[in-house]
Protein backbone atom coordinates (compact mmCIF):
# COMPACT_ATOMS: atom_id res chain seq x y z
CA UNK A 1 0.00 0.00 0.00
CA UNK A 2 2.73 2.25 0.82
CA UNK A 3 3.93 2.10 -2.60
CA UNK A 4 0.36 2.42 -4.42
CA UNK A 5 0.38 6.07 -2.42
CA UNK A 6 3.19 7.73 -1.51
CA UNK A 7 3.46 9.70 1.62
CA UNK A 8 2.48 13.03 0.40
CA UNK A 9 -0.93 11.34 -0.74
CA UNK A 10 -1.71 10.87 2.85
CA UNK A 11 0.27 13.68 4.23
CA UNK A 12 -2.37 14.92 6.57
CA UNK A 13 -3.05 11.67 8.33
CA UNK A 14 0.42 10.74 8.57
CA UNK A 15 0.54 13.26 11.26
CA UNK A 16 -1.62 11.13 13.47
CA UNK A 17 -0.57 7.79 12.98
CA UNK A 18 3.43 8.08 12.55
CA UNK A 19 6.34 7.55 15.02
CA UNK A 20 6.98 6.29 18.56
CA UNK A 21 5.37 9.35 19.93
CA UNK A 22 2.29 8.55 17.49
CA UNK A 23 1.74 5.28 19.49
CA UNK A 24 -1.46 6.32 21.49
CA UNK A 25 -3.24 7.90 18.37
CA UNK A 26 -2.90 4.30 16.92
CA UNK A 27 -4.03 2.10 19.63
CA UNK A 28 -6.94 4.45 19.69
CA UNK A 29 -7.51 3.29 15.90
CA UNK A 30 -6.19 -0.08 16.65
CA UNK A 31 -9.77 -0.55 19.11
CA UNK A 32 -11.59 0.11 16.32
CA UNK A 33 -9.78 -2.94 14.12
CA UNK A 34 -7.46 -0.77 12.22
CA UNK A 35 -4.64 -2.87 10.57
CA UNK A 36 -0.65 -1.52 10.13
CA UNK A 37 -1.97 -1.81 6.81
CA UNK A 38 -4.33 0.73 6.99
CA UNK A 39 -1.86 3.11 8.87
CA UNK A 40 -0.18 3.06 5.28
CA UNK A 41 -3.10 4.46 3.18
CA UNK A 42 -4.59 7.59 3.24
CA UNK A 43 -7.61 8.10 5.37
CA UNK A 44 -10.42 9.75 3.63
CA UNK A 45 -13.85 11.43 5.80
CA UNK A 46 -17.04 9.82 4.86
CA UNK A 47 -19.11 12.30 5.45
CA UNK A 48 -22.56 10.47 6.47
CA UNK A 49 -25.59 13.06 6.84
CA UNK A 50 -28.05 10.38 7.31
CA UNK A 51 -31.38 11.01 9.72
CA UNK A 52 -34.72 9.58 10.61
CA UNK A 53 -35.66 13.10 10.68
CA UNK A 54 -36.66 13.09 7.18
CA UNK A 55 -37.41 11.05 4.16
CA UNK A 56 -34.69 12.87 2.02
CA UNK A 57 -31.75 11.17 3.84
CA UNK A 58 -33.31 8.32 5.50
CA UNK A 59 -30.79 5.82 3.19
CA UNK A 60 -28.19 7.71 3.23
CA UNK A 61 -26.62 4.84 5.30
CA UNK A 62 -26.92 2.63 2.22
CA UNK A 63 -25.01 5.10 0.20
CA UNK A 64 -22.32 5.72 2.24
CA UNK A 65 -22.01 1.76 3.05
CA UNK A 66 -21.01 1.80 -1.00
CA UNK A 67 -19.16 5.10 -0.63
CA UNK A 68 -16.80 3.40 1.70
CA UNK A 69 -16.44 0.47 -0.14
CA UNK A 70 -15.37 2.33 -3.19
CA UNK A 71 -12.79 3.97 -1.15
CA UNK A 72 -11.50 0.64 0.34
CA UNK A 73 -10.73 -0.81 -3.29
CA UNK A 74 -9.19 1.94 -4.26
CA UNK A 75 -6.75 1.40 -2.02
CA UNK A 76 -8.41 4.21 1.03
CA UNK A 77 -8.99 4.19 4.27
CA UNK A 78 -12.65 5.22 5.12
CA UNK A 79 -13.75 6.82 8.43
CA UNK A 80 -17.15 7.45 8.49
CA UNK A 81 -18.60 10.39 10.78
CA UNK A 82 -21.92 11.62 11.24
CA UNK A 83 -23.90 15.19 10.36
CA UNK A 84 -26.84 16.72 11.50
CA UNK A 85 -29.91 17.78 9.18
CA UNK A 86 -33.19 19.01 9.37
CA UNK A 87 -35.97 18.21 7.38
CA UNK A 88 -37.42 21.74 5.12
CA UNK A 89 -41.02 20.45 4.94
CA UNK A 90 -41.14 19.08 8.77
CA UNK A 91 -39.69 22.31 9.49
CA UNK A 92 -41.93 24.62 7.17
CA UNK A 93 -44.92 26.36 8.34
CA UNK A 94 -43.65 27.06 12.18
CA UNK A 95 -41.21 28.74 14.29
CA UNK A 96 -38.73 25.46 13.53
CA UNK A 97 -38.40 26.48 9.85
CA UNK A 98 -36.18 29.27 11.75
CA UNK A 99 -33.47 26.33 12.16
CA UNK A 100 -33.41 25.00 8.67
CA UNK A 101 -30.56 27.87 7.32
CA UNK A 102 -28.71 27.71 10.40
CA UNK A 103 -28.24 24.11 9.75
CA UNK A 104 -26.65 24.87 6.80
CA UNK A 105 -23.89 26.61 9.16
CA UNK A 106 -23.82 23.85 11.22
CA UNK A 107 -23.21 21.03 9.15
CA UNK A 108 -20.40 23.01 6.86
CA UNK A 109 -18.73 23.77 10.68
CA UNK A 110 -19.17 20.27 11.48
CA UNK A 111 -17.29 18.75 8.75
CA UNK A 112 -14.81 21.43 8.70
CA UNK A 113 -13.86 20.91 12.43
CA UNK A 114 -14.05 16.85 12.06
CA UNK A 115 -12.05 16.96 9.11
CA UNK A 116 -9.55 19.39 10.33
CA UNK A 117 -9.14 17.74 14.04
CA UNK A 118 -8.59 14.16 12.63
CA UNK A 119 -6.54 15.25 9.85
CA UNK A 120 -8.12 13.10 6.74
CA UNK A 121 -6.23 13.51 3.67
CA UNK A 122 -9.51 13.59 1.72
CA UNK A 123 -13.01 14.07 1.67
CA UNK A 124 -16.49 12.23 0.44
CA UNK A 125 -19.75 13.62 1.78
CA UNK A 126 -23.17 12.37 1.25
CA UNK A 127 -26.07 14.47 1.83
CA UNK A 128 -29.86 15.13 1.10
CA UNK A 129 -31.92 17.73 2.41
CA UNK A 130 -32.09 20.96 1.24
CA UNK A 131 -29.35 22.35 3.14
CA UNK A 132 -27.01 19.20 2.81
CA UNK A 133 -25.27 20.20 -0.22
CA UNK A 134 -24.01 23.71 0.27
CA UNK A 135 -22.94 22.80 3.94
CA UNK A 136 -20.69 20.80 2.18
CA UNK A 137 -19.73 22.65 -0.49
CA UNK A 138 -18.81 25.54 1.90
CA UNK A 139 -16.33 22.63 4.38
CA UNK A 140 -14.83 21.64 0.93
CA UNK A 141 -13.64 25.03 0.04
CA UNK A 142 -13.13 25.92 3.10
CA UNK A 143 -11.08 22.84 3.71
CA UNK A 144 -9.15 22.77 0.10
CA UNK A 145 -8.83 18.68 0.13
CA UNK A 146 -9.80 16.46 -2.15
CA UNK A 147 -13.31 16.14 -2.23
CA UNK A 148 -16.52 14.75 -3.89
CA UNK A 149 -19.99 15.74 -2.67
CA UNK A 150 -22.54 12.86 -3.37
CA UNK A 151 -26.21 13.31 -3.68
CA UNK A 152 -28.80 10.86 -2.33
CA UNK A 153 -31.14 11.43 -4.80
CA UNK A 154 -34.87 11.75 -5.22
CA UNK A 155 -37.89 10.66 -4.20
CA UNK A 156 -39.58 8.28 -6.44
CA UNK A 157 -43.15 10.42 -7.41
CA UNK A 158 -46.53 9.35 -5.44
CA UNK A 159 -49.42 8.86 -7.51
CA UNK A 160 -52.83 10.51 -6.97
CA UNK A 161 -56.32 10.61 -9.12
CA UNK A 162 -54.17 9.27 -11.91
CA UNK A 163 -51.44 11.77 -11.61
CA UNK A 164 -47.78 11.63 -10.62
CA UNK A 165 -47.81 14.04 -7.04
CA UNK A 166 -44.71 15.05 -4.93
CA UNK A 167 -45.09 17.00 -1.72
CA UNK A 168 -45.62 20.75 -3.20
CA UNK A 169 -48.62 18.86 -4.23
CA UNK A 170 -50.05 18.36 -0.30
CA UNK A 171 -48.66 21.64 0.41
CA UNK A 172 -51.12 23.83 -2.19
CA UNK A 173 -53.61 21.14 -1.33
CA UNK A 174 -53.62 22.68 2.20
CA UNK A 175 -54.99 25.79 0.30
CA UNK A 176 -57.33 23.94 -1.64
CA UNK A 177 -58.96 22.56 1.14
CA UNK A 178 -59.04 25.73 3.42
CA UNK A 179 -60.69 27.53 0.58
CA UNK A 180 -63.21 24.27 0.54
CA UNK A 181 -62.00 23.27 -3.12
CA UNK A 182 -60.76 19.77 -1.93
CA UNK A 183 -62.55 17.07 0.15
CA UNK A 184 -61.16 15.79 3.46
CA UNK A 185 -61.09 12.74 2.28
CA UNK A 186 -59.30 13.85 -0.73
CA UNK A 187 -56.32 15.47 1.26
CA UNK A 188 -56.08 12.14 3.32
CA UNK A 189 -55.77 10.23 -0.01
CA UNK A 190 -52.91 12.69 -1.09
CA UNK A 191 -51.49 12.91 2.27
CA UNK A 192 -51.08 9.41 1.47
CA UNK A 193 -49.75 8.53 -0.84
CA UNK A 194 -47.12 11.91 -2.46
CA UNK A 195 -44.25 10.43 -0.49
CA UNK A 196 -43.50 6.84 -1.39
CA UNK A 197 -40.18 5.89 0.05
CA UNK A 198 -36.52 7.30 0.79
CA UNK A 199 -35.57 10.42 -1.05
CA UNK A 200 -35.79 14.47 -1.72
CA UNK A 201 -38.62 16.23 -2.25
CA UNK A 202 -39.58 15.27 -6.06
CA UNK A 203 -39.82 18.93 -7.86
CA UNK A 204 -37.00 20.61 -8.98
CA UNK A 205 -36.80 22.35 -5.47
CA UNK A 206 -33.73 23.29 -3.55
CA UNK A 207 -32.37 20.10 -2.74
CA UNK A 208 -32.79 18.84 -6.81
CA UNK A 209 -31.85 21.95 -7.76
CA UNK A 210 -28.25 21.82 -5.36
CA UNK A 211 -27.87 18.04 -6.20
CA UNK A 212 -27.98 19.47 -9.83
CA UNK A 213 -25.23 21.75 -9.24
CA UNK A 214 -22.72 19.91 -7.43
CA UNK A 215 -22.74 18.15 -11.08
CA UNK A 216 -22.28 21.54 -13.20
CA UNK A 217 -19.74 22.36 -10.57
CA UNK A 218 -17.80 19.21 -11.44
CA UNK A 219 -17.17 18.15 -7.89
CA UNK A 220 -20.02 15.17 -8.08
CA UNK A 221 -19.61 12.57 -10.65
CA UNK A 222 -21.43 13.19 -13.95
CA UNK A 223 -24.72 11.65 -14.15
CA UNK A 224 -24.91 10.71 -10.26
CA UNK A 225 -27.34 13.39 -8.97
CA UNK A 226 -30.90 12.75 -11.06
CA UNK A 227 -30.81 9.10 -10.39
CA UNK A 228 -33.70 8.51 -7.47
CA UNK A 229 -32.59 7.49 -3.87
CA UNK A 230 -33.86 4.04 -4.08
CA UNK A 231 -32.57 3.05 -7.66
CA UNK A 232 -29.45 0.59 -7.52
CA UNK A 233 -27.57 3.05 -10.23
CA UNK A 234 -27.32 5.42 -7.14
CA UNK A 235 -24.83 2.85 -5.40
CA UNK A 236 -23.03 2.49 -7.87
CA UNK A 237 -22.43 6.08 -8.57
CA UNK A 238 -21.60 5.84 -4.66
CA UNK A 239 -18.57 3.21 -5.35
CA UNK A 240 -17.38 5.31 -8.13
CA UNK A 241 -17.21 8.22 -6.41
CA UNK A 242 -15.23 6.82 -3.36
CA UNK A 243 -12.79 5.51 -5.75
CA UNK A 244 -12.92 8.88 -7.33
CA UNK A 245 -11.72 10.97 -4.66
CA UNK A 246 -8.65 8.80 -4.61
CA UNK A 247 -8.29 9.78 -7.95
CA UNK A 248 -8.47 12.94 -7.22
CA UNK A 249 -6.23 12.47 -3.85
CA UNK A 250 -3.16 10.98 -6.44
CA UNK A 251 -3.88 14.04 -8.59
CA UNK A 252 -3.76 16.59 -6.49
CA UNK A 253 -6.97 17.82 -7.52
CA UNK A 254 -8.52 19.99 -4.50
CA UNK A 255 -11.74 21.84 -3.95
CA UNK A 256 -10.63 25.13 -5.12
CA UNK A 257 -8.75 23.42 -8.22
CA UNK A 258 -12.19 22.66 -9.29
CA UNK A 259 -14.72 25.08 -7.53
CA UNK A 260 -13.77 27.87 -9.59
CA UNK A 261 -15.38 31.11 -11.08
CA UNK A 262 -16.00 29.43 -14.37
CA UNK A 263 -17.48 26.30 -12.23
CA UNK A 264 -20.08 28.77 -10.63
CA UNK A 265 -20.64 30.16 -14.19
CA UNK A 266 -21.30 26.79 -14.99
CA UNK A 267 -23.34 26.04 -11.93
CA UNK A 268 -25.12 29.36 -12.27
CA UNK A 269 -26.33 28.39 -16.09
CA UNK A 270 -27.80 25.30 -15.33
CA UNK A 271 -29.86 26.62 -12.58
CA UNK A 272 -31.49 29.21 -14.84
CA UNK A 273 -31.56 26.84 -17.35
CA UNK A 274 -33.53 24.34 -15.29
CA UNK A 275 -35.51 26.55 -13.60
CA UNK A 276 -33.96 26.10 -10.96
CA UNK A 277 -34.92 27.52 -6.89
CA UNK A 278 -34.42 30.44 -5.95
CA UNK A 279 -32.10 29.29 -2.70
CA UNK A 280 -29.77 28.52 -5.32
CA UNK A 281 -28.21 32.28 -5.60
CA UNK A 282 -27.45 32.22 -2.11
CA UNK A 283 -26.38 28.75 -1.61
CA UNK A 284 -24.00 29.32 -4.26
CA UNK A 285 -23.22 32.62 -2.71
CA UNK A 286 -22.15 31.08 0.25
CA UNK A 287 -19.96 28.57 -1.21
CA UNK A 288 -18.18 31.03 -3.74
CA UNK A 289 -17.33 33.04 -0.39
CA UNK A 290 -15.60 29.71 1.37
CA UNK A 291 -13.96 28.81 -2.24
CA UNK A 292 -12.86 32.24 -2.44
CA UNK A 293 -14.23 32.87 -5.68
CA UNK A 294 -15.38 36.50 -6.91
CA UNK A 295 -19.03 36.20 -7.10
CA UNK A 296 -21.73 38.91 -6.80
CA UNK A 297 -25.38 38.63 -6.87
CA UNK A 298 -26.04 40.78 -10.10
CA UNK A 299 -23.47 37.50 -12.04
CA UNK A 300 -26.98 35.92 -11.06
CA UNK A 301 -28.79 38.10 -13.03
CA UNK A 302 -26.05 39.03 -15.83
CA UNK A 303 -26.07 34.92 -16.38
CA UNK A 304 -29.49 34.22 -16.17
CA UNK A 305 -30.31 36.74 -18.98
CA UNK A 306 -28.38 35.10 -21.37
CA UNK A 307 -29.64 31.86 -20.54
CA UNK A 308 -32.65 30.23 -22.57
CA UNK A 309 -35.09 28.65 -20.09
CA UNK A 310 -35.46 24.95 -21.14
CA UNK A 311 -36.43 22.92 -18.20
CA UNK A 312 -40.34 21.81 -17.54
CA UNK A 313 -39.62 21.03 -14.56
CA UNK A 314 -42.08 21.22 -11.51
CA UNK A 315 -43.05 23.48 -9.79
CA UNK A 316 -42.89 25.47 -13.02
CA UNK A 317 -43.30 23.25 -15.17
CA UNK A 318 -44.79 19.78 -15.87
CA UNK A 319 -42.62 17.41 -14.77
CA UNK A 320 -40.55 15.38 -11.56
CA UNK A 321 -36.93 15.24 -11.22
CA UNK A 322 -37.68 10.94 -11.67
CA UNK A 323 -38.28 12.18 -15.12
CA UNK A 324 -35.27 14.04 -15.74
CA UNK A 325 -33.56 11.22 -14.74
CA UNK A 326 -35.37 8.79 -17.57
CA UNK A 327 -34.11 11.18 -20.17
CA UNK A 328 -30.43 10.74 -19.07
CA UNK A 329 -30.33 13.03 -16.25
CA UNK A 330 -28.31 16.58 -15.78
CA UNK A 331 -25.72 15.40 -18.24
CA UNK A 332 -28.47 16.08 -20.85
CA UNK A 333 -28.97 19.55 -20.15
CA UNK A 334 -25.81 20.60 -19.36
CA UNK A 335 -24.54 18.84 -23.08
CA UNK A 336 -27.10 20.91 -24.65
CA UNK A 337 -26.39 24.24 -22.86
CA UNK A 338 -22.50 23.15 -24.11
CA UNK A 339 -23.36 22.55 -27.21
CA UNK A 340 -24.99 26.29 -27.41
CA UNK A 341 -21.65 27.41 -26.51
CA UNK A 342 -22.91 28.58 -22.98
CA UNK A 343 -21.23 27.00 -20.77
CA UNK A 344 -16.98 26.71 -19.92
CA UNK A 345 -16.61 23.26 -21.45
CA UNK A 346 -12.65 23.25 -20.27
CA UNK A 347 -13.69 23.49 -16.63
CA UNK A 348 -12.02 20.60 -14.68
CA UNK A 349 -13.43 18.50 -12.69
CA UNK A 350 -13.07 15.55 -10.05
CA UNK A 351 -12.64 13.18 -12.55
CA UNK A 352 -9.33 14.48 -13.33
CA UNK A 353 -11.36 15.40 -16.76
CA UNK A 354 -12.83 18.38 -18.16
CA UNK A 355 -16.65 19.26 -18.19
CA UNK A 356 -16.15 18.79 -22.42
CA UNK A 357 -14.71 15.26 -21.97
CA UNK A 358 -17.04 13.80 -18.92
CA UNK A 359 -20.31 14.82 -21.11
CA UNK A 360 -18.74 12.70 -24.67
CA UNK A 361 -19.79 10.13 -22.42
CA UNK A 362 -23.08 10.77 -22.25
CA UNK A 363 -25.70 11.25 -25.46
CA UNK A 364 -29.25 13.80 -25.94
CA UNK A 365 -32.34 11.90 -25.58
CA UNK A 366 -33.18 10.41 -29.54
CA UNK A 367 -37.01 9.79 -28.43
CA UNK A 368 -39.40 12.69 -28.19
CA UNK A 369 -39.79 13.99 -24.72
CA UNK A 370 -40.92 16.86 -23.03
CA UNK A 371 -38.98 17.31 -20.05
CA UNK A 372 -36.14 19.37 -21.55
CA UNK A 373 -36.91 21.83 -24.20
CA UNK A 374 -34.03 22.30 -27.48
CA UNK A 375 -31.84 25.14 -26.50
CA UNK A 376 -33.49 26.45 -29.74
CA UNK A 377 -36.60 26.28 -28.66
CA UNK A 378 -36.91 27.68 -24.84
CA UNK A 379 -39.72 27.97 -22.91
CA UNK A 380 -38.27 31.14 -22.21
CA UNK A 381 -35.42 32.81 -23.92
CA UNK A 382 -33.91 33.99 -20.74
CA UNK A 383 -33.35 32.06 -17.69
CA UNK A 384 -35.72 31.71 -14.57
CA UNK A 385 -33.49 34.28 -12.24
CA UNK A 386 -34.22 37.34 -11.80
CA UNK A 387 -32.57 39.91 -9.95
CA UNK A 388 -34.58 43.05 -8.72
CA UNK A 389 -33.64 46.28 -7.21
CA UNK A 390 -35.09 49.78 -6.80
CA UNK A 391 -35.94 51.57 -3.64
CA UNK A 392 -37.60 48.50 -1.82
CA UNK A 393 -34.56 46.47 -2.28
CA UNK A 394 -31.03 48.69 -2.70
CA UNK A 395 -29.26 45.47 -2.47
CA UNK A 396 -31.10 43.29 -4.30
CA UNK A 397 -34.30 40.32 -3.95
CA UNK A 398 -34.47 37.32 -6.16
CA UNK A 399 -37.99 35.97 -7.84
CA UNK A 400 -38.01 33.25 -10.03
CA UNK A 401 -39.48 33.34 -13.63
CA UNK A 402 -40.90 30.16 -14.65
CA UNK A 403 -44.77 30.02 -14.76
CA UNK A 404 -45.27 33.11 -16.78
CA UNK A 405 -44.51 35.25 -19.37
CA UNK A 406 -40.87 36.21 -20.13
CA UNK A 407 -41.63 39.30 -17.40
CA UNK A 408 -44.18 39.42 -14.67
CA UNK A 409 -45.43 43.00 -14.13
CA UNK A 410 -47.19 43.40 -10.87
CA UNK A 411 -48.65 46.89 -8.75
CA UNK A 412 -50.95 46.62 -5.84
CA UNK A 413 -51.27 48.10 -2.75
CA UNK A 414 -49.42 46.88 0.26
CA UNK A 415 -51.03 44.38 3.30
CA UNK A 416 -48.11 44.26 5.59
CA UNK A 417 -47.02 41.40 8.00
CA UNK A 418 -44.49 41.37 11.00
CA UNK A 419 -44.24 37.82 10.52
CA UNK A 420 -45.14 34.55 8.39
CA UNK A 421 -47.51 33.49 10.97
CA UNK A 422 -49.76 36.02 11.14
CA UNK A 423 -49.54 36.39 7.20
CA UNK A 424 -51.01 32.74 7.23
CA UNK A 425 -53.70 33.25 9.44
CA UNK A 426 -55.03 36.44 6.83
CA UNK A 427 -54.64 34.57 3.60
CA UNK A 428 -56.44 31.20 5.88
CA UNK A 429 -59.34 33.44 6.70
CA UNK A 430 -59.56 34.87 3.12
CA UNK A 431 -58.85 38.24 3.65
CA UNK A 432 -56.36 38.57 1.21
CA UNK A 433 -57.67 39.70 -2.13
CA UNK A 434 -57.18 39.86 -5.97
CA UNK A 435 -54.32 43.06 -6.60
CA UNK A 436 -52.69 42.56 -3.56
CA UNK A 437 -49.09 42.57 -3.04
CA UNK A 438 -48.66 40.53 0.88
CA UNK A 439 -45.81 41.98 2.33
CA UNK A 440 -43.93 39.85 5.31
CA UNK A 441 -40.96 41.03 7.28
CA UNK A 442 -38.75 40.43 9.86
CA UNK A 443 -38.27 37.15 8.50
CA UNK A 444 -34.79 37.55 7.32
CA UNK A 445 -31.50 36.33 8.43
CA UNK A 446 -31.17 38.35 11.26
CA UNK A 447 -34.70 39.34 11.99
CA UNK A 448 -36.33 35.89 12.01
CA UNK A 449 -33.38 34.59 12.53
CA UNK A 450 -33.04 32.23 10.22
CA UNK A 451 -34.58 33.66 6.88
CA UNK A 452 -37.45 31.31 7.18
CA UNK A 453 -38.66 29.43 3.72
CA UNK A 454 -42.35 30.38 3.89
CA UNK A 455 -44.09 27.40 1.32
CA UNK A 456 -47.23 27.42 3.63
CA UNK A 457 -47.97 30.68 2.94
CA UNK A 458 -46.99 30.52 -0.59
CA UNK A 459 -48.94 27.29 -1.53
CA UNK A 460 -51.62 28.80 0.78
CA UNK A 461 -51.96 32.27 -2.16
CA UNK A 462 -51.82 29.56 -5.24
CA UNK A 463 -54.05 26.73 -3.72
CA UNK A 464 -56.46 29.47 -3.04
CA UNK A 465 -56.44 30.38 -6.97
CA UNK A 466 -54.41 33.19 -6.66
CA UNK A 467 -51.40 31.95 -8.42
CA UNK A 468 -50.95 35.14 -10.28
CA UNK A 469 -53.10 37.66 -9.13
CA UNK A 470 -51.43 38.11 -5.57
CA UNK A 471 -48.20 38.96 -5.48
CA UNK A 472 -46.17 38.43 -2.33
CA UNK A 473 -42.47 40.06 -1.29
CA UNK A 474 -40.19 39.33 1.87
CA UNK A 475 -36.73 39.41 3.29
CA UNK A 476 -37.40 35.38 4.12
CA UNK A 477 -36.88 32.89 1.75
CA UNK A 478 -39.46 30.66 -0.10
CA UNK A 479 -39.06 26.93 -0.83
CA UNK A 480 -37.96 25.95 -4.50
CA UNK A 481 -41.76 24.56 -4.43
CA UNK A 482 -43.31 27.86 -4.55
CA UNK A 483 -44.73 29.36 -7.60
CA UNK A 484 -46.26 32.26 -8.37
CA UNK A 485 -44.97 35.59 -8.31
CA UNK A 486 -43.13 35.58 -5.20
CA UNK A 487 -40.21 37.83 -4.22
CA UNK A 488 -37.69 36.80 -1.83
CA UNK A 489 -34.65 37.77 -0.17
CA UNK A 490 -35.17 41.36 -0.05
CA UNK A 491 -31.79 43.02 1.37
CA UNK A 492 -31.43 45.39 3.51
CA UNK A 493 -33.28 43.00 5.30
CA UNK A 494 -36.10 44.79 8.07
CA UNK A 495 -34.51 44.00 10.95
CA UNK A 496 -31.78 46.59 9.97
CA UNK A 497 -33.80 49.09 8.41
CA UNK A 498 -34.27 48.43 5.15
CA UNK A 499 -36.96 50.06 2.95
CA UNK A 500 -39.34 47.12 3.53
CA UNK A 501 -39.53 47.74 7.61
CA UNK A 502 -41.24 51.01 6.74
CA UNK A 503 -43.93 50.63 4.33
CA UNK A 504 -47.81 50.58 5.49
CA UNK A 505 -50.77 48.67 4.46
CA UNK A 506 -51.89 50.87 1.31
CA UNK A 507 -48.62 52.03 -0.03
CA UNK A 508 -48.20 50.64 -4.06
CA UNK A 509 -45.62 48.50 -4.71
CA UNK A 510 -44.19 47.96 -7.77
CA UNK A 511 -42.36 44.84 -9.45
CA UNK A 512 -41.36 44.87 -13.20
CA UNK A 513 -38.92 42.33 -13.98
CA UNK A 514 -38.11 43.18 -17.39
CA UNK A 515 -36.88 46.05 -16.15
CA UNK A 516 -35.32 44.40 -12.56
CA UNK A 517 -37.37 46.56 -10.56
CA UNK A 518 -39.07 46.29 -6.96
CA UNK A 519 -40.06 49.77 -5.80
CA UNK A 520 -42.59 51.30 -3.66
CA UNK A 521 -44.51 54.77 -4.38
CA UNK A 522 -43.15 56.62 -2.13
CA UNK A 523 -40.83 59.89 -2.24
CA UNK A 524 -37.34 59.58 -0.74
CA UNK A 525 -38.36 62.31 1.77
CA UNK A 526 -41.59 60.76 3.06
CA UNK A 527 -38.98 57.24 3.25
CA UNK A 528 -36.37 59.55 5.25
CA UNK A 529 -39.89 60.52 7.40
CA UNK A 530 -40.55 56.84 8.04
CA UNK A 531 -37.01 55.87 8.55
CA UNK A 532 -36.74 58.69 11.14
CA UNK A 533 -39.57 57.34 13.28
CA UNK A 534 -38.18 53.90 12.85
CA UNK A 535 -36.37 51.54 15.21
CA UNK A 536 -35.29 48.23 15.45
CA UNK A 537 -37.51 45.29 17.15
CA UNK A 538 -36.36 43.64 20.36
CA UNK A 539 -34.74 40.44 18.87
CA UNK A 540 -36.72 37.33 18.89
CA UNK A 541 -34.32 35.13 20.53
CA UNK A 542 -31.99 36.36 23.22
CA UNK A 543 -29.53 33.13 24.09
CA UNK A 544 -28.59 30.27 22.27
CA UNK A 545 -27.96 29.44 18.87
CA UNK A 546 -30.33 31.43 17.63
CA UNK A 547 -29.31 34.51 19.18
CA UNK A 548 -25.63 33.58 18.40
CA UNK A 549 -26.81 33.36 14.43
CA UNK A 550 -28.21 36.74 14.77
CA UNK A 551 -25.39 38.21 15.77
CA UNK A 552 -22.75 37.13 13.40
CA UNK A 553 -25.09 36.53 9.94
CA UNK A 554 -24.49 38.51 7.37
CA UNK A 555 -26.73 40.02 4.13
CA UNK A 556 -28.74 37.99 2.10
CA UNK A 557 -26.89 39.33 -1.13
CA UNK A 558 -23.90 38.13 0.52
CA UNK A 559 -25.26 34.64 0.80
CA UNK A 560 -25.91 35.12 4.97
CA UNK A 561 -22.75 33.67 5.86
CA UNK A 562 -21.24 33.57 9.44
CA UNK A 563 -18.11 33.51 8.43
CA UNK A 564 -15.55 36.72 7.46
FE1 LIG B 1 -35.82 17.50 2.28
FE2 LIG B 1 -37.67 18.72 0.76
S1 LIG B 1 -37.71 18.32 2.90
S2 LIG B 1 -35.72 17.94 0.18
Amino acid sequence: MSETFPRNLRARSAHTVEGPERAPHRSMYRAMGFTDDDFHKPFVGVANLHSEVTPCNFNLDTTTHHVKAGVQKAGGKPIEFRTITVSDAIAMGHQGMKGSLISREVIADSIEVVTFSEAFDALVAIGGCDKNLPGILMAAGRLNIPAVALYGGTIMPGRFQGRAVSIGDVYEAVGAHSSGRMTDAELDELERKACPGAGTCGGLFTANTMGSIVEALGIALPGSSAIPAVDPRKQAYAEASGAAVMRALELGLKARDIVTREAFENAITLTAAMGGSTNSVLHLLAAAHEMDVPLTIDDFDRISRRTPHIGNLKPGGEYLMADLDAIGGVPVILKMLLEAGLIHGDAMTITGRTMAENLEDFSLPTAPQKVVFPVSQPIHSTGSLVILKGNLAEEGAVIKVTTHDESVRFRGPARVFNSEESSFDAIKSGEIQSGQVVVIRYEGPRGGPGMREMLGVTAAIVGQGHLDDVALITDGRFSGATRGPMIGHIAPEAAVGGTIALLQDGDIIEIDTARRLLKVDLSDEELAKRRAAWSPPAPNFTHGIFAKYARVVQSASKGAVTTE
